[in-house]
């Protein structure tokens, strides 16, 4: 039904006659002609009715916007004048010879080019939604990166292999998604937060080389940057050591970008400690795009009579940091209180600062009301530190090093974007030298920082028994302009680590085996050294077409509160169902917030 696309026709097709079918973007009636704005996927063609034609002409009054037609006519360069350099089309128009109405559309529920519709209507709606220029070209981009990425693994040698979705729980560390078994009463699947322990068999099995573009659920607080259903691009390998890993998959990284946006990145991708990630940064995924960084001064306010800072500083959890805010000194009173609210939300209990007016008078220069609280050589040696100059602002944060982290580490990034510091650009990193294990205050016990199959460093096994907090892993982060967008590690292929690793944990030899006992066991059975990672594919075609959500870039993503306004789901079933499924569910009473599983 069609010779050509839209967007495909130029000056070269003058004179041809072409057909299209498409959607009706607008219909414009001139006083004698009619324009209409056809559109498919690949863009915008504007086709002219005159009267000379009068059935067509009649017809031609009749479209409105979104209707589907066909168009057949013929192509002409457009009067001078006229020409319209926005459209990749703009120098051709078609005098149409035929129209036919395909299928006839009710007023859209918002007008495509609207940019301020909600989301909420977009969601609702979203085959309309998704018709948008901008839309369809994340869809496109989306499907362009999985194309490159497939082909470079297919290259070297990878297998796409599939694995379970109805399964048993992976400790990924969210809550799971169940489906009640209607075959084994009071039995649940869990659907996979991940692949994990499956890539890890397939490892075992000899497979060598693994991946899997492939659906996760994760039953999570959602953000911009999670769903409950996201996709990884999920990888697995054998006989690779985490450098030789991290190598093929920056170079994996490098061909996508280089493939579907021309950027080159760097190569190799710079390697940051996770220790030297949170020192700096107050983060372990940081934006280096933002040249701001925090600077410990504990060392300096050990004595001084500021309590606010001489608590933290005597304390060994405690952390004091100063950030230079280059012309700074602009900011004003409401400015500063701003970043202060800002800085509470991450638990700070407030937000010191000094504005530096001239660096020569020495404290004369400085303007702060905490000045008086600080002596001579820590003041001079906050300015030697920071580099401050003329016009800077210097913040202070002083509390656990935990809260210190989140609130100034977010500051930054917050500052970096509201005074226009960040710069241009792609900045891709490696953060690596994770520890093992991170102090749960609240449950009193250790918990793995990234998944309890991860190997410690080779160097560190001994102190798994003496010291977990100081063992490091053997995992890897990747970073790209301040987002996870992958992670993974080299795993544990010994029984006996493992199961150390599982009690390390908390969880007892019996929990491990119902847990766990297939991985136990099969490590029994020769298990090659190996390891992996997985990337948030949404999370990367996110940052690469530049949206600010992850709903952006997927086709029928869940609202923040994880249900789908287009199908309505979730929804109820029918009681016969519940029966089957050996569920007893008490419905809400009027009024109720949410039932409650029976
Ligand atoms: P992890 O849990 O770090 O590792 O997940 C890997 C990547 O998946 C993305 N991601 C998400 N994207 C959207 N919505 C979510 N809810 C969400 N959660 C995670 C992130 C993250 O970097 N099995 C391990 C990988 C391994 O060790 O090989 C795993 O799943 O970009
Ligand atoms: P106060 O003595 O509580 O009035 O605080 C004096 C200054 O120190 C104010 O500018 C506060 O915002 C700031 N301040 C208070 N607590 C902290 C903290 N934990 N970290 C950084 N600055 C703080």
């Amino acid at each position: 039904m069609r010779s050509h696309y839209c967007g495909e026709v130029n000056t070269a097709h003058i004179d041809q006659t072409v057909e299209f079918s498409g959607w009706v973007n607008r219909r414009r009636d001139h006083g004698g002609v009619i324009f209409i704005d056809l559109r498919d996927r690949s863009g915008l063609v504007q086709v002219v009715y005159d009267p000379d034609l009068p059935e067509v002409f009649a017809t031609a009054e009749h479209v409105r916007n979104e209707f589907v037609v066909r168009v057949k006519g013929r192509v002409r360069a457009r009067p001078e004048g006229t020409l319209n350099k926005e459209l990749p089309t703009g120098e051709v128009e078609v005098l149409g010879q035929e129209l036919e109405i395909l299928n006839r559309a009710e007023t859209p529920p918002f007008q495509l080019d609207d940019e301020d519709t909600s989301e909420e209507l977009r969601l609702r709606y979203r085959y309309v939604d998704l018709r948008r220029p901008v839309m369809q070209e994340r869809i496109v981009l989306r499907a362009l990166v999985t194309r490159t990425l497939r082909r470079y693994l297919d290259d070297r040698g990878f297998l796409d292999i599939e694995t379970p979705m109805l399964t048993k729980a992976t400790p990924e560390g969210a809550r799971d998604y169940l489906v009640p078994s209607r075959v084994h009463a009071g039995r649940f699947f869990a659907l996979p937060q991940s692949p994990q322990l499956f890539k890890q068999l397939l490892m075992m099995s000899g497979m060598d080389r693994y991946y899997q573009i492939v659906r996760c659920f994760r039953d999570e607080d959602l953000r911009a940057d999670r769903q409950p259903e996201f996709t990884q691009l999920d990888l697995e390998m054998s006989f690779m050591s985490e450098d030789e890993i991290m190598r093929l998959m920056e170079g994996m990284i490098r061909d996508l970008y280089d493939n579907a946006l021309g950027v080159q990145l760097p190569d190799p991708f710079p390697r940051l400690s996770y220790a030297e990630a949170m020192q700096r940064f107050g983060t372990d995924r940081p934006d280096l795009r933002c040249p701001l960084e925090l600077i410990d001064i504990a060392d300096l306010m050990v004595d001084v009579e500021f309590k606010v800072f001489a608590g933290p500083a005597k304390d060994p959890k405690g952390r004091v940091v100063a950030l230079r805010v280059p012309a700074g000194g602009e900011l004003s009173r409401k400015d500063i209180d701003d970043y202060t609210k800002f800085v509470g939300i991450y638990g700070a209990k407030g937000l010191a600062y000094v504005k530096v007016n001239d660096v020569a008078q020495g404290r004369d220069g400085l303007q702060s009301p905490i000045l008086k609280f600080l002596p001579d050589d820590a003041v001079s040696e906050i300015l030697a530190r920071t580099g401050a100059a003329n016009g800077d602002l210097i913040f202070f944060g002083a509390d656990k090093a935990r809260v210190v982290n989140e609130a100034i580490g977010a500051l930054r990034e917050k500052l970096g974007r509201d005074l226009g510091l960040v710069e241009e650009g792609w900045q891709p990193l490696w953060v690596v030298d994770f520890p093992m294990f991170e102090w749960d205050e609240g449950e009193g016990r250790w918990q793995a920082l990234h998944h309890p199959f991860t190997a410690p460093k080779a160097e560190h096994v001994d102190r798994l028994g003496s010291a977990p907090g100081d063992t490091l892993s053997r995992a890897y982060d990747m970073v790209i302009n301040g987002t996870e967008v992958g992670g993974g590690s080299i795993r544990i292929h010994r029984e006996e680590i493992q199961e150390q690793v599982f009690r390390l944990l908390g969880i007892e030899a019996q929990e491990a085996q119902e847990k766990f006992g297939f991985l136990l066991t099969a490590l029994k059975y020769g298990c090659p050294p190996h390891g992996g990672l997985a990337f948030g594919l949404d999370r990367l075609v996110m940052l690469m077409s530049g949206a600010q959500s992850i709903r952006d870039v997927m086709a029928f993503p869940k609202t923040q509160s994880a249900s789908c306004l287009l199908t309505q789901a979730p929804s109820e079933v029918t009681q016969g169902q519940l029966r089957e499924l050996h569920l007893r569910v008490r419905l809400p009473q009027p009024g109720a917030v949410e039932g409650s599983g029976g």
